[in-house]
């Protein structure tokens, strides 16, 4: 009998020893995959990163070195999935989706957005100083992913790529696929703002990326410049806030940086209450429910307005 049990003990100290090195193997490959796609995570000061782009202008430059005269006005144009505009329109409001405002995430991610918002601006509120009156702090009101954000095109290109945009869309629709968020963090865009995002998960980042190569690949062939790469702008994300001293970032008095340990703390709190569970909770030890993505993205139409280079 003593035999027995020893040899019972001994399988089941086996089957531990099997399911630990499964997991570790497990926790290994997620981490290599997330190097892969994930540059910020490579950066471990403690302060917000500064955007490769700097100063940064929704995703884009705030100037196209590329222009050919300083007066070239250039286009930038966005692929985007709109998930609702939650303080305006109640989570059962019946709006149509071409306004970008009705909702198309799950009510987990929409409520996790809200109390996130809100938990943000009041630390920020209260740990800022605000001595010059010039703090601004910015709600983002629409929730939105954004697929690709095209830069600093031609007058003529923005045609085609709208073209090129609305047939990838059709020919890649019905869209069905998931995604996770699970952390947030701050990025310096500009002399006198810092945005803070809610990051998309190492495997959501590489669909996403997958979808953008494709949309470029065909732009490319159609002789449109991708003059920005998707990896060289901050990785998939939904912007939760803006920070900011100032409408002017030129002005050296709006500078922020100084502050940027500051808001890196209180982006990291938040980071840590929330954890990953952004699109809800699971009741199983380390998965995370995903949040399943059904919609075409909306394509902006209007490109906004870029100057050309900087006058010297
Ligand atoms: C990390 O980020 C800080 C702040 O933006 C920057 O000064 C530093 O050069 C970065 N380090 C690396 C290795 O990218
Ligand atoms: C900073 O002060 C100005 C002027 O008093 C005020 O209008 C603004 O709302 C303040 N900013 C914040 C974030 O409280
Ligand atoms: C746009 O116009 C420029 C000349 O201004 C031309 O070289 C280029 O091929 C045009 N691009 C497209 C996509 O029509």
């Amino acid at each position: 009998m003593g035999h027995l049990r020893a040899h019972k003990t001994l399988s089941i100290l086996l089957l531990m020893l099997l399911i630990v090195m499964y997991r570790f193997l497990l926790v290994q490959k997620v981490v290599d995959n997330a190097s892969l796609y994930d540059y910020s995570a490579h950066n471990k000061s403690k302060t917000c990163q500064r955007t490769k782009i700097f100063p940064f202008k929704i995703g884009c430059p705030a100037r196209c070195e590329w222009a050919v005269s300083e007066d070239e006005p250039m286009y930038r144009m966005g692929v985007t999935w709109w998930f609702g505009e939650p303080e305006k329109y109640p989570l059962d409001h019946p709006t149509a989706y071409s306004k970008g405002i009705n909702f198309q995430c799950s009510n987990e991610f929409t409520e996790a957005f809200g109390s996130s918002s809100d938990l943000l601006h009041n630390s920020l509120v209260q740990s800022l100083p605000n001595t010059t009156g010039t703090l601004i702090i910015k709600r983002q009101k629409v929730m939105h992913l954004a697929l690709s954000y095209l830069c600093c095109l031609r007058k003529n290109e923005t045609d085609r790529v709208r073209e090129i945009a609305y047939k990838w869309v059709q020919d890649v629709s019905p869209f069905e696929f998931e995604v996770a968020f699970d952390r947030v963090e701050c990025y310096h865009e500009r002399q006198n703002s810092v945005t803070t995002i809610i990051v998309a998960d190492a495997r959501s980042q590489r669909t996403i990326a997958s979808m953008n190569q494709e949309l470029n690949e065909r732009l490319q062939r159609a002789g449109i410049p991708v003059s920005v790469k998707r990896r060289d702008q901050m990785p998939s994300h939904v912007t939760l806030q803006g920070v900011q001293y100032g409408n002017d970032y030129n002005m050296l008095e709006n500078d922020i940086s100084s502050y940027l340990p500051l808001i890196y703390d209180k982006v990291s709190d938040l980071s840590q209450t929330m954890g990953s569970s952004w699109t809800g909770k699971s009741p199983f030890l380390r998965s995370v429910p995903r949040m399943v993505i059904k919609h075409a993205p909306y394509f902006s139409f209007k490109g906004s307005l870029h100057a050309g280079k900087e006058k010297k």
